[in-house]
């Protein structure tokens, strides 16, 4: 009898330590929202999986967009020589990303977003590709940091020299450079604007 309330004891505390387990690992969507923030310092020498990167795209391409046109494009700087040259075409960013483990150009076509047919739909036109770009550049800071790593989005790039060094289509609009990696160091939280300065109600 002994033995039987002790088995159930260890059982039910494995079962408890595993829900425990999962529940404090994945982070809640406040916890990514807030413990995101951009980050200029990476620990050297580390990689990110190939499946993690195809886990973090698969989830960024649940982004919305115009008619579903999905028109954001990515180029990942994955080896060394290839990041290599996109830290030579983001000028002060450099110190930043230097020991990112991917760097990822974010692009978008244009004539997708905004048109109908063919016809630009209203005023905005082409903006509504890096409305929906940046829509997806979203989706892919936050996966990455409910999955542990980090980003640096760099609007600060050389994008006639990205395009050249990695042959992206004229009809692509570059946007961002984002940094991808593992934090080595504690970012200070942003001040944020009063919500009355955010948001009206009415
Ligand atoms: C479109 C865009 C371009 C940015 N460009 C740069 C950049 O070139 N260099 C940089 O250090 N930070 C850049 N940032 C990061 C912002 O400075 C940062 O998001 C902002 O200060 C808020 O801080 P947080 O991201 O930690 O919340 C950029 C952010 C965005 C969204």
């Amino acid at each position: 009898m002994k033995r039987f309330v002790l088995l159930s004891a260890v059982i039910s505390l494995s079962v408890l330590s595993a829900c425990t387990t999962n529940s404090s690992t994945a982070p809640s969507f406040d916890d990514v929202l807030i413990s995101r923030r951009s980050i200029r310092a990476y620990e050297p020498g580390r990689e990110i999986p190939e499946a993690q990167l195809q886990e973090l795209f698969k989830a960024t391409q649940n982004a919305p967009s115009w008619a579903n046109f999905q028109p954001t494009k990515y180029y990942a700087a994955v080896s060394k020589e290839a990041r290599e040259a996109v830290l030579d075409l983001i000028g002060g960013n450099k110190n930043s990303a230097v020991n990112a483990s991917v760097l990822l150009i974010s692009t978008f076509e244009r004539g997708k977003s905004g048109f109908f047919q063919g016809q630009q739909t209203n005023e905005l036109a082409e903006e509504w590709g890096a409305h929906d770009n940046g829509l997806s550049n979203a989706y892919l800071i936050l996966k990455a940091r409910a999955m542990g790593f980090d980003t640096l989005i760099m609007g600060m790039r050389d994008s006639d020299g990205l395009r050249a060094q990695f042959n992206i289509p004229e009809n692509e609009t570059i946007t961002a450079v984002i940094a991808l990696g593992y934090r080595a160091e504690e970012p200070r939280d942003p001040v944020h604007k009063p919500l009355d300065e955010f948001v009206k109600f009415f």
